[in-house]
């Protein structure tokens, strides 16, 4: 028997009971397990008469509970049915950007060349390009730290996407059939009042602009119009309750509201936008 070492049921009761109520999901507490253990959940509820030693498991609950997100606490997450892997240099990937993965996987012409702006983890370019292989996917970031983990997601998926770090599109040439991004969108004032789980913890450069929030998303219509392929489009991730101001930018800009997409909770999350052939 090991040595300061509990069955694993009755670890696995007394640590859910503690996450509970400290406001934390039990659930996290049998992913840190099967990660630890090396064994799916059903494990840990089949084989409860194991001896486990309790210390590992309650050292990355100590970082759970001082509000570090659980992704970054286990190194990945899920996106659209795939691992990536994530710690403070990117954003964690959120469930609704999927919906942006779907959107330009629909409208993207076969062959075509695409550009994600702001990859992060890389999770949309390279999702786009593991389903798609016939198109080019290029994707850029100004953060060399989420680049260089955007590198380690692309080999780990054995993805071909062309990184390059770039301020949105200036060091990348040619012109695009998609250009999509999920940009840093959360204006200054809402940005100091997010829970402490994603201020301190994600990067700044990630989440916000500036006090407007649109004005990355303004910069980037603004460089988009000659970047665009004939019948191209900008497909955009906004926050919520952007909706009004955006199709005001994408007016004065002359961009064409193509779509504006919902996400699973009703709000409109992507923007389809397209350029106005005369001001191309
Ligand atoms: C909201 S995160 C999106 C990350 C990832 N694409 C996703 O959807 O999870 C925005 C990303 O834009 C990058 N970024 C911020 N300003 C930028 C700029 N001027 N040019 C290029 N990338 C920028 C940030 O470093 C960050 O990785």
């Amino acid at each position: 028997m090991k040595r300061n070492s509990e069955r694993l049921d009755d670890l696995r009761a007394r640590l859910r009971e503690d996450a509970l109520e400290r406001g934390i999901s039990p659930r996290d507490v049998d992913l840190l397990l099967s990660d630890l253990l090396e064994k799916p959940i059903a494990f840990l509820i089949a084989f409860g008469e194991t001896r486990v030693d309790a210390a590992p498991v309650e050292a990355l609950l100590a970082r759970r509970y001082a509000g570090e997100p659980l992704q970054y606490i286990r190194g990945r997450t899920e996106f659209y049915s795939r691992t990536f892997l994530v710690d403070t240099r990117v954003l964690i990937p959120r469930p609704e950007t999927e919906l942006l993965v779907e959107a330009a996987l629909e409208r993207a012409p076969r062959g075509a060349r695409v550009v994600d702006v702001g990859t992060g983890s890389g999770c949309i370019a390279i999702t786009i390009e593991r389903e798609r292989p016939d198109l080019r996917v290029f994707s850029v970031d100004r953060s060399v730290d989420a680049l260089a983990l955007a590198a380690a997601n692309r080999a780990r998926l054995e993805s071909r996407v062309a990184l390059a770090t770039s301020d949105l599109l200036s060091a990348i040439d040619g012109t695009f059939a998609l250009i999509v991004s999920n940009p840093p969108y959360v204006p200054l004032a809402e940005y100091e009042q997010l829970d402490d789980e994603v201020r301190i913890h994600e990067p700044r450069m990630a989440l916000t602009p500036g006090p407007r929030g649109t004005e990355l998303i303004e910069r980037l219509l603004d460089e988009a119009r000659s970047r665009l392929a004939p019948n191209g489009q900008v497909i955009l991730e906004v926050g919520y309750g952007q909706e009004a101001a955006i199709r005001e930018i994408a007016a004065m800009k002359q961009y064409a509201v193509d779509a504006f997409l919902p996400d699973l909770a009703g709000i409109p999350r992507v923007v389809v936008l397209s350029a106005d052939a005369e001001q191309r």
